[in-house]
């Protein structure tokens, strides 16, 4: 079964998806995260380089996707990248660097090549509309402004990271913008997909919803 959940920054997808995965013992595959490690990847080595070759950079980068035990797993030269990838400069970088085609195209391999083993949480902004058109379940899961500004702050508020509401705002609303406006496989509910308004809802709420959803395919 593939569960294909995508939806704007600060929705809640991440924490959702990570509970959901380990409730119904699937892999949760963070094609975010997919996004980060190229821009982490690009800037480490020097900058994001023009356009024309980004194409021939990506495969002769050190990186490598791999399933760990339950989780997509990025190794830069066989060093694990985790909160590296997580600061809001990476999150402005792979939000740039996901309008080009030749990455789409690349992650989007990758992406397929990780879900052939079946049994996957999905999670990102084209997971159910472009990476898995023939998923089970499509959510996109969303979030009124403000509750997603204040659940993002509280996120970095806990790495120690204090960014005022206006930068937040501005933040959050720029990468809507920008992932919602890109030609490329742009960030849109898909055909068919369940649409969850998380605003009212806790963590929990959301997991059971999705996990009830789940369990309905799996009986039928
Ligand atoms: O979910 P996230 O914040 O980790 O994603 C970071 C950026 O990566 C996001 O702003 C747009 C891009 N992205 C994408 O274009 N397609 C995906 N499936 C996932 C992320």
């Amino acid at each position: 079964m593939i569960i294909a959940i995508d939806g704007p920054a600060g929705a809640g997808k991440s924490t959702v998806c990570r509970i959901l995965a380990q409730k119904l013992g699937f892999l949760y595959l963070d094609t975010g995260a997919m996004y980060r490690a190229l821009a982490w990847a690009l800037l480490h080595e020097g900058g994001i380089p023009p356009v024309e070759e980004v194409a021939l950079r990506l495969p002769l980068l050190p990186l490598e996707f791999s399933i760990g035990e339950k989780n997509l797993r990025i190794l830069y030269d066989r060093k694990e990248l985790a909160e590296e990838l997580r600061g809001p400069q990476i999150s402005d970088e792979a939000s740039r660097i996901s309008r080009l085609e030749p990455v789409r195209t690349f992650l989007l391999s990758c992406q397929r090549d990780l879900g052939r083993r079946g049994n996957v949480v999905a999670e990102g902004r084209d997971t159910a509309t472009v990476v898995f058109p023939d998923a089970d379940l499509k959510v996109f899961l969303t979030a009124d402004l403000p509750t997603r500004i204040k659940r993002r702050r509280e996120e970095y508020l806990q790495k120690g990271i204090q960014i005022p509401w206006e930068e937040m705002e501005r933040q959050i609303r720029e990468r809507d913008e920008a992932d919602s406006r890109r030609t490329l496989a742009p960030l849109r509910p898909a055909v068919g997909a369940l649409v969850v308004d998380t605003s009212d809802l806790n963590i929990d709420e959301v997991v059971e919803l999705l996990a009830g959803e789940a369990r309905k395919l799996g009986d039928g």
